[in-house]
């Protein structure tokens, strides 16, 4: 049974902590966050009694097998960014396995130095895309993966909130169909200043159309104004989906429904409990860690170097739309996009 520990102790903790309520490999035993009264409020809910202020403490006495991090990437309230930090933290201690929430970066200087430390720690790191292991996702993943709609023509994908905060999910998912095949190629297009001093600074909306080394094309949106709705009256977090076309039908993912049509099987379609499938979904990446853990060969889906991929192509639609050019995929994404956002964006 594999000691894990949470870092942070807000909303997003909740659904990392409830998925060991059915986790079989490991044990939440420890958690930390330096506001005391959350970290209290946070371990009396789940009867955790192993409660650190300081994360150099906590990892030194509790030496947890997996560490979550789940904080936003910049700290609220400040400019700083924090996944780097952290993240080379939990590597310096020799942490055997960190899970990280999205967004794995904001910009391009944090996304190189989370890059360099990827080639240089031996910490296994997954993002937490949790999407990937909703049920429904990977049933119509392996119809797919079965040719049931042929070989994958086109792949369409969007979701309403800003860039940053669901592209990580988007652009996994679209990944997921493809066997994680990397993106060579990208035009792009930003609009929008949104909100560049929040916890998760971004454009506020962005599109692209996408070259995958395997020659797929894909279109992504991004944001309120280029995003379809998936469903009316929901709130912008709730419109996440993923299309892929084949030569003969397609399957389509939504945040509450799903579709697919097959020679076979003809049209169906049905409606989705993303909370249900969410809760699962979270019990399940995180037992993959585990599986990583105990074999080297079981590396976990949404792992660093992927996620790191993902990340670079959409700062590849990012200095796309600024600079009005195609983007080489993987690139060196220029360091003072936010500023460039600041001067450009309206
Ligand atoms: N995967 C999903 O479906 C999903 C859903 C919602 C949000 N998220 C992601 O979750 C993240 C936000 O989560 P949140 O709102 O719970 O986080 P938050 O940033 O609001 O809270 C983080 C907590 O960690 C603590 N903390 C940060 N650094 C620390 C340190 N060095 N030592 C001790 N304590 C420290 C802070 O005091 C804070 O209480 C975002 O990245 C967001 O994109 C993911």
């Amino acid at each position: 049974m594999y000691k894990c520990a949470i870092l942070g102790c807000r909303g997003r903790a909740r659904a990392h902590a409830r998925a060991y309520d059915d986790v079989k490999g490991g044990k939440l035993a420890a958690i930390c966050d330096m506001k005391e009264d959350l970290l209290n409020e946070f371990g009396d809910e789940f009867a955790i009694d192993a409660r650190y202020t300081d994360l150099d403490e906590m990892i030194s006495k509790e030496k947890p097998d997996l560490l979550h991090i789940v904080t936003a990437p910049v700290m609220r309230g400040t400019n700083e960014r924090i996944r780097y930090p952290l993240l080379n933290q939990a590597s310096e201690h020799g942490v055997p396995a960190v899970v990280i929430e999205k967004p794995i970066a904001v910009e391009s200087e944090d996304w190189r130095q989370i890059y360099e430390l990827s080639k240089r720690t031996k910490t296994k790191i997954a993002i937490n895309t949790q999407l990937n292991f909703h049920p429904k996702n990977l049933e119509l993943k392996r119809d797919v993966a079965e040719g049931k709609i042929g070989a994958i023509k086109f792949i369409e994908a969007s979701a309403r909130n800003p860039p940053v905060d669901q592209a990580p999910h988007v652009l996994q998912l679209v990944s997921s169909y493809i066997d994680n095949s990397q993106p060579v190629k990208v035009m792009g297009q930003i609009a929008g200043a949104g909100n560049l001093d929040g916890a998760q600074p971004s454009p506020a909306n962005a599109t692209g159309l996408v070259t995958y080394e395997n020659g797929v094309q894909t279109a992504v949106a991004f944001g309120p104004e280029m995003a379809p709705r998936v469903s009316e009256g929901t709130g912008n977090n709730q419109h996440k989906r993923v299309c892929v076309f084949g030569e003969k039908g397609f399957v389509h993912w939504r945040f509450s429904s799903w579709e697919r049509y097959t020679p076979e099987g003809g049209y169906e379609g049905g409606s989705l409990g993303y909370g249900g499938q969410n809760a699962v979904s979270q019990t399940n990446l995180t037992e993959a860690m585990f599986d990583w853990l105990d074999d080297d060969n079981k590396v976990h889906p949404t792992n660093l170097p992927q996620s790191l991929a993902e990340f670079n192509l959409l700062l590849g639609i990012y200095y796309s739309g600024l600079t009005n050019t195609v983007i080489e995929l993987p690139f060196d994404p220029p360091d003072g996009l936010m500023d460039m956002f600041r001067e450009q964006l309206k």
